[in-house]
């Protein structure tokens, strides 16, 4: 079947690939961020544990978990994503511990792999794009069918429910040159992972308190944001209801 999200992304990257994940210090703090934590401390991964990153645009997830000990194959729809991954890991080299696995030019929709070989597979900002709740469960299904049984798969969409959504649409460039999206809320992301046969789900949002100050002019107090999403934690529920984006995760049976 033609993977439609692939090509818009393709399409939408064109001589552009994406963003530039080769800075040591960018990448020390995404690593300590939720983003990664929050999983690592779900997944309890053995040493050296093998993930899949199916959709890895930058690359920083990939980098991030290689970098605590395990083996990470970067998978992309778009050749030159993945261009731009490796050239980052070339740039790092010598100054960013461990190196990336393999990576893979594939579809979400048909993963190039056995059933049940990894650990965890893991995605941000990919799934949302599939606009038909079938099709996402049949991505989910696919993400589950290559994870190995009491593994891990891990999803992390955008806030679709945010009080701010639609100036985020309007006003930040990543939305506004990516493809089309399903507004995912917390509970429909626990819904769907659910349904999908996943066990133990988890759902979580990450940064509800900078999500205020995303946008112009709020902007210029990101760092007010960021301090009272150290300093302030907030129950989940209000977590889920202001963060930035969502993560669900849960275990394969
Ligand atoms: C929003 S970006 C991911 C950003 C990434 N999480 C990061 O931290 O930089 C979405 C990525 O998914 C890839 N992608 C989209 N559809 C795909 C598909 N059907 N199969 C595999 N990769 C896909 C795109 O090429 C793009 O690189």
């Amino acid at each position: 079947m033609q993977d439609v999200v692939g090509s818009a992304w393709e399409t939408s990257l064109k001589g552009k690939g994406y963003g530039w994940a080769g800075d040591v210090r960018f990448l020390r703090r995404f690593r300590a961020s939720p983003y990664i934590q929050l999983i690592l401390n779900y997944a309890s991964l053995p040493q050296n544990g093998l993930i899949l990153e199916a959709g890895c645009g930058s690359g920083k997830f990939s980098l991030a978990f290689a970098s605590v000990g395990h083996r990470v194959v970067a998978l992309d729809f778009v050749a030159e994503v993945l261009k731009g991954v490796r050239a980052a890991e070339q740039a790092l080299a010598g100054k960013w511990p461990g190196q990336l696995w393999g990576y893979c030019q594939g579809s979400l929709q048909s993963l190039p792999y056995a059933d049940s070989v990894f650990d965890l597979v893991v995605n941000e900002g990919v799934i949302e794009h599939w606009l038909e709740e079938t099709a996402r469960l049949e991505v989910i299904a696919e993400m589950i069918r290559v994870t190995r049984p009491s593994g891990v798969v891990a999803i992390i969409v955008p806030n679709g429910t945010h009080p701010l959504i639609r100036f985020w649409e309007e006003r930040l460039v990543g939305f506004r040159t990516a493809p089309p999206m399903t507004h995912y809320s917390a509970k429909q992301l626990e819904a769907e992972l659910s349904r999908s046969g996943l066990q133990e789900v988890y759902t979580d949002g990450i940064y509800p308190w900078r999500s205020w100050f995303r946008v112009p002019p709020w902007d210029r107090l990101y760092l007010v944001g960021a301090a009272l999403d150290r300093l302030i934690p907030l129950p989940r529920v209000l977590r889920e209801q202001w963060a930035i984006n969502l993560l669900g995760i849960g275990r394969k049976g």
